[in-house]
């Protein structure tokens, strides 16, 4: 993806002492990112702070976040917002945070457009408060011409659940006749999950220090490199990206076979 050489020297001036773009080789600006965001919590509670005020504070993390990738030119930013375990939270925490997605979206409806950033979301959004469906869909609809990055929300996400349904829709078609069971190959199942269309992400980021996939992409990470900061969520900042993405070029892609080098 193209991007502005001046916004990008603005945007990343007054570097911190360890990272600045000079670190950076923008020719090799992995594709698709995708964040686990983890620690709005435990950064609220270390504030004597309710935990919906972490989740707050997480917007504009995020916020910022959108923003870089556009400024680095990344194709795809996605974001894991909201699991199919997350249900389990207390009815309060949830009601908050599908609230927190709506007026969100909502808000930043004109960024989006500022950036020509295209909305796209993955899970079973049927579960989810009316509220937040409507706003949802109006989001697809007011940026589905926009030409820009992709930035892609899981929202009642489940990889498993993913997974699982990609295997019914094909058996079903093998059912009705419509599918040879010998022609489901990778392809086949990857056309059916919900990131259908969406390229495999490059690198994984978590934050908050917590080393698990916590049921996040399991056929999507395949070949991706990761990268956990202890840094929680809401202190994410734009050098903390850098860092990541500095890390991620350091690394040789092997995808399964041998770099010469
Ligand atoms: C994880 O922190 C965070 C979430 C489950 C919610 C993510 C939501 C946001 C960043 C708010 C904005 C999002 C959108 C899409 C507008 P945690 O609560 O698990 O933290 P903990 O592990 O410290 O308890």
């Amino acid at each position: 993806m193209r991007y502005d050489e001046a916004k990008l020297a603005e945007y990343f001036s007054q570097a911190p002492e360890d990272v600045s773009l000079a670190d950076i080789d923008m020719a090799r600006i992995p594709g698709h990112v995708s964040i686990i965001m983890d620690g709005n919590g435990r950064w609220a509670q270390a504030r004597g702070l309710d935990r919906s005020r972490g989740h707050v504070a997480g917007v504009d993390s995020l916020r910022e976040a959108v923003t870089t990738s556009v400024r680095l030119g990344l194709d795809v930013l996605s974001v894991y917002a909201f699991s199919t375990e997350n249900w389990k939270r207390p009815q309060e925490e949830v009601n908050m945070l599908m609230h927190l997605f709506a007026t969100t979206l909502l808000h930043e409806l004109p960024l989006f457009h500022q950036e020509n950033v295209r909305l796209r979301f993955f899970g079973d959004l049927e579960a989810l408060p009316e509220e937040t469906r409507k706003v949802f869909q109006q989001g697809l609809d007011e940026t589905a011409a926009n030409t820009g990055m992709t930035f892609a929300l899981a929202v009642n996400y489940g990889s498993r659940a993913e997974l699982a349904r990609a295997a019914r829709v094909l058996a079903q078609r093998v059912q009705d006749g419509e599918l040879d069971a010998s022609a489901i190959d990778e392809n086949a199942l990857a056309s059916e999950l919900y990131t259908a269309g969406l390229p495999d992400p490059d690198l994984l980021i978590r934050t908050s220090g917590e080393l698990r996939l916590s049921n996040y992409l399991l056929w999507q990470l395949a070949y991706t490199e990761f990268y956990v900061t202890p840094t929680l969520w809401p202190d994410f900042s734009r050098w903390e990206f850098l860092r990541a993405i500095k890390s991620f070029q350091g690394r040789k892609r092997r995808f399964g076979g041998v770099v010469n080098s």
